[in-house]
C-alpha cells in the first residue's frame, strides 16, 4: 500500500492498516535491534508526571524509548518520516516530532481500553504501531481492538511488517491478551506544543 492510500483512508475513516509497510528483512533487523536493547526495557506506566504509575491490570508491556537518530532503527524511522511529511503536505497536520518506543508484551499480558491522548493535552496527533512478529496467527491472540463507534470494533492481528495508523484523539483501543510474546514499535507524531 502506498502512502496515497494511507492518506485516503485517514481522511475517509480516520485510520489505515498497511499489511506490508515494512519488508520482512527489515522486520527481522528491527526485532534483532530490539533484542539488543533488552536490558534497557522497563515496565510501561500509565498517566503522566506525578500521576505516573505501573499498573499491570491496565497494561503489562515493557518498553524502551527510541531516539529518532538511532542507527539500528534507521530504515523504519526514515519510512515513518516520509509518512509524516506526506501527512503534513496533504492534510496540514503540522506534525513535528515522532515520539516512539519498542514495546514487548510478555505472554499473558494486555493493555486495557484507552485513548492515547493524555487528559488536557493534545500534542499526540497521530498514533502509529508497527508490528515485529513474524508468523503471528489468530491462535496467538494479542489483537489490537480499535473501537470505531458504539457498536463496531475492528480486531487487527499484530503480524510482522504491518503498520496501523490512526488519529490519536478519535479511537479508543485495547490490546487483547497475547498468548506469546508480542513485539512492536509504537509511536506518536506530535504537534509542537
Ligand atoms: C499503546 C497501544 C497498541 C498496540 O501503546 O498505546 O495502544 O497494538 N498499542 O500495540
Ligand atoms: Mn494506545
Amino acid at each position: 500500500m502506498g502512502i496515497d492510500l494511507i492518506l485516503d483512508d485517514l481522511v475517509e475513516h480516520g485510520f489505515a492498516v498497511v499489511p506490508q509497510f515494512l519488508a520482512s528483512t527489515e522486520v527481522n533487523i528491527l526485532a534483532a535491534a530490539m533484542q539488543e536493547r533488552r536490558g534497557l526495557f522497563h515496565p510501561a506506566g500509565v498517566g503522566r508526571k506525578a500521576g505516573h504509575t505501573v499498573v499491570e491490570q491496565i497494561r503489562g508491556d515493557d518498553i524502551c524509548w527510541i531516539e529518532t537518530s538511532d542507527p539500528l532503527a534507521a530504515k523504519a524511522l526514515n519510512q515513518l518520516d516520509e509518512l509524516k511529511q506526506s501527512l503534513n503536505a496533504a492534510l496540514y497536520l503540522g506534525l513535528d516530532e515522532l515520539e516512539c518506543h519498542f514495546a514487548a508484551y510478555p505472554m499473558g499480558s494486555f493493555y486495557a481500553r484507552h485513548l492515547d491522548q493524555h487528559r488536557g493535552e493534545d500534542s499526540r496527533v497521530v498514533t502509529i504501531v508497527l508490528y515485529l512478529n513474524p508468523q503471528w496467527g489468530k491462535q496467538d491472540g494479542g489483537e489490537l481492538r480499535l473501537y470505531l463507534d458504539d457498536t463496531h470494533h475492528l480486531d487487527i492481528l499484530p503480524e510482522g511488517g504491518k503498520l496501523v495508523v490512526f488519529l490519536s484523539n478519535r479511537f479508543e483501543h485495547e490490546v487483547l491478551t497475547a498468548k506469546r510474546e508480542r513485539l512492536s514499535l509504537t509511536g506518536w507524531f506530535r504537534r509542537r506544543a
